[in-house]
């Protein structure tokens, strides 16, 4: 039997116009994060070249660690893209409307939804290379943001994200100095579809039937 991974194909995001964020710097962001689609293909390909036969033999086993390990921080660089590229569209807004889902569960979760913002924004100035990400703990339905430092370290499994940044230079060097990484987190919220992070917003209910509330209270 051949292992076979079914291969990534890039997305197309129609995000021309933004405000802050120049059609010159989305451009070669898109352009990078092709190449992190074409490599996990590429890791995927070679994985099941390992597992043709059904087994890694001892010899094989430091590359092929090599390469899962690798596949961590390009997979997650693929996917950490396609939310971030999701979550903006020309024409957004600084903050969602105040009884939106979105607004209503930041607000229960840390108080207020100001709270929530200064929360994320001050992840996305800390300093360091890798993303703000606003995430869903699928057990409680509550907000929590987290840091991610790369693309894959930081993540807590099972958790839904529902706002990406990217804080990577790569994501403002040609609109603002690395210094002024501030007002490219200033541009990033004027242009958030919150339509779409309402969306990645599951129902509490729907959440705790994953199965995990139970284990968790054991
Ligand atoms: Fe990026």
């Amino acid at each position: 039997m051949t292992t076979r991974f079914d291969p990534y194909r890039v997305r197309e995001f129609d995000l021309s116009g933004l405000q802050g964020i120049s059609d010159e710097t989305l451009e070669m962001h898109f352009k990078l994060y092709a190449g992190y689609v074409k490599e996990t293909n590429r890791l995927d390909e070679l994985i099941a070249g390992f597992l043709s036969d059904g087994q890694i033999d001892q010899e094989e086993q430091p590359a092929y660690s090599e390469l899962s390990r690798r596949r961590g921080f390009e997979s997650n660089g693929m996917v950490l893209h396609e939310l971030y590229f999701g979550n903006l569209k020309k024409g957004g807004s600084d903050d969602p409307p105040a009884n939106s889902a979105f607004a209503r569960a930041a607000a229960e979760s840390f108080g207020s939804f100001a709270t929530w913002k200064a929360d994320f924004i001050g992840i996305g100035k800390m300093r360091g290379v890798g993303w703000a990400v606003c995430s869903q703990d699928p057990t409680t339905g509550g907000l929590r943001n987290h840091w991610i430092t790369l693309h894959e370290a930081g993540h807590v499994a099972g958790f839904r994200p529902l706002l990406v940044m990217d804080v990577w230079e790569h994501a403002f060097l040609l609109d603002y100095a690395p210094a002024d990484r501030p007002k490219y987190i200033e541009a990033f919220f004027r242009n958030v579809d919150w339509s779409v992070v309402a969306s990645r917003l599951a129902a509490r209910e729907t959440a705790s039937r994953a199965g995990t509330e139970a284990a968790r209270a054991r």
